[in-house]
């Protein structure tokens, strides 16, 4: 078991950065075990609401050209943002789709989401334990048709992260922290 201070330095480590080696492969089944580990993340009435696929190689440029089709489909961004798109999921070896399912009941339809979320966090904090830098991005397009295809999601699934991986070759600064606003209710 770790102790709080290793978990401590390493939740503190983690950093968001795209500071990476486009061309060196991340094992296959380093990242199925990061995707395995979101999977321990808390989910309201054991829903199990992630999904997952993963880019690699000429997949990657698949991935884009999909979010650009779902961009033109919903009237977003100009010709500038489509073609960054494209081409942006080039720049880490390897880039993980998270998504959460939908539910009926409207609360536990946001707390999917909530715990695809910490889920999402486990894979972050596996990615830096295993040596990797990791980038969580808003996906252009949450819920359009083309990247939901690509990535074997269902009508109804929600794109929540768009997680680069990569090896680092380089670091990023460390945002300043502000601190936490706590109050004590003690009596
Ligand atoms: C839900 C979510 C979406 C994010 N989307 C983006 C994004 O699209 N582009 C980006 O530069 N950073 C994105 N980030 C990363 C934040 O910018 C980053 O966490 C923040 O700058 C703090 O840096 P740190 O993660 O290194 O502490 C996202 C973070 C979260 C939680």
């Amino acid at each position: 078991m770790t102790s709080f201070e290793e978990f401590a330095e390493l939740a503190r480590h983690r950093r968001t950065s795209l500071v990476m080696d486009p061309e060196r492969p991340v094992p296959t089944e380093l990242i199925d075990q990061l995707c395995e580990l979101a999977t321990w993340a808390p989910n309201h009435k054991r829903t199990w609401p992630w999904r997952f696929a993963v880019a690699t190689g000429a997949g990657r440029a698949r991935l884009g050209e999909a979010f650009v089709a779902d961009l033109v489909a919903a009237g977003i961004g100009d010709e500038g943002k489509r073609t960054k798109t494209r081409t942006k999921y080039l720049r880490a070896p390897a880039v993980v789709v998270v998504a959460t399912r939908p539910h009926d009941h409207p609360s536990f339809h946001e707390e999917n989401r909530d715990a695809v979320a910490a889920g999402i966090q486990n894979l972050l904090l596996g990615a830096t334990a295993a040596g990797l830098a990791s980038f969580w991005s808003t996906p252009p397009v949450a819920d359009g048709a083309a990247a939901r295809e690509l990535c074997g999601f269902d009508p109804g699934d929600r794109i929540v992260g768009v997680v680069y991986l990569g090896w680092p070759t380089g670091q990023v600064e460390r945002p300043a922290r502000p601190a936490p606003a706590i109050r004590h209710l003690t009596a």
